[in-house]
């Protein structure tokens, strides 16, 4: 199953692929986590990136192409993968479609997670994050039972350094101009289904999974 999961900054993507990956057994491949593991760890591919996560802007295509490629061909992805973030711009979504043409693959569905905007800052801002397992929480919608403490693994939690109102607003703005059109790009591919992320966390998951088993 070749998925894309799709959604405006906040949406939910990340929480979603994680049960996803719980359910189907199949990887979560988020190119943000990737870039932002790069620039943990000091490489060439993080010093290009840590500039763009930092005000909003997107990672250049070629940069952002280049590592899913090289990603998508690994062993763990054969029996397919959940892409998260990815694509993110008309080029990338090209570029996939060859790639996954070069692997003997195809899309199986590009599920959109849609929140209307005045949700999504909250949602960014309110966002804590496991240093050590990644656990995604929210403040107000998604708390961990103790204050800063990840219930998985009892790691500390954080909030990520794009996750103020300032570098949100240029994130949504970019989300507008670049990636809403690819709406567009894959209903005309027809395999193009919409989820309303304003429900509650397992009633989004309720209703992928039910899309899920109808493809
Ligand atoms: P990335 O990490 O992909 O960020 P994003 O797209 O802005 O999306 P988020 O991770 O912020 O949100 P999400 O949809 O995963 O929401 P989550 O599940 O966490 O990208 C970061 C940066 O990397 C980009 O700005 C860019 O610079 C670069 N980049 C990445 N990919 C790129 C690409 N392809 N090309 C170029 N550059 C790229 O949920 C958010 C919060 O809401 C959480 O607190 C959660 O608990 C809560 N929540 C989730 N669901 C619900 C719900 N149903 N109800 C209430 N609260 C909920
Ligand atoms: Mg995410």
């Amino acid at each position: 199953m070749q998925l894309i999961l799709m959604g405006a900054p906040g949406a939910g993507k990340g929480t979603q692929a994680a049960e996803l990956v719980k359910k189907f057994g199949i990887p979560q491949i988020s190119t943000g986590d990737m870039f932002r593991a790069a620039v943990k760890e000091g490489t060439e591919l993080g010093k290009k990136a840590a500039e763009c996560m930092k005000s909003g802007a997107l990672v250049p295509d070629e940069v952002t192409i280049g590592i899913v490629k090289e990603r998508l061909s690994k062993e763990d992805c054969a029996k397919g993968f959940i892409l998260d973030g990815f694509p993110r711009t008309v080029e990338q979504a090209d570029a996939l479609e060859k790639i996954l043409s070069e692997l003997g693959k195809s899309l199986t569905q590009v599920l959109n997670i849609h929140v209307p905007e005045e949700d999504l800052v909250e949602r960014a801002v309110g966002r804590r994050i496991c240093k050590n397992c990644g656990s995604t929480y929210h403040v107000k919608f998604n708390p961990s039972k103790i204050e800063n403490i990840c219930d998985n693994c009892g790691g500390e939690l954080y909030q990520r350094a794009d996750d103020n109102a300032e570098t949100m607003k240029n994130r949504l703005s970019v989300y507008e101009k670049s990636t809403r059109p690819l709406i567009e790009y894959y209903k005309k591919a027809g395999k193009y289904t919409e989820i309303d992320g304003r429900q509650p966390i397992d009633k989004v998951t309720e209703d992928l999974v039910k899309v899920l088993s109808s493809v």
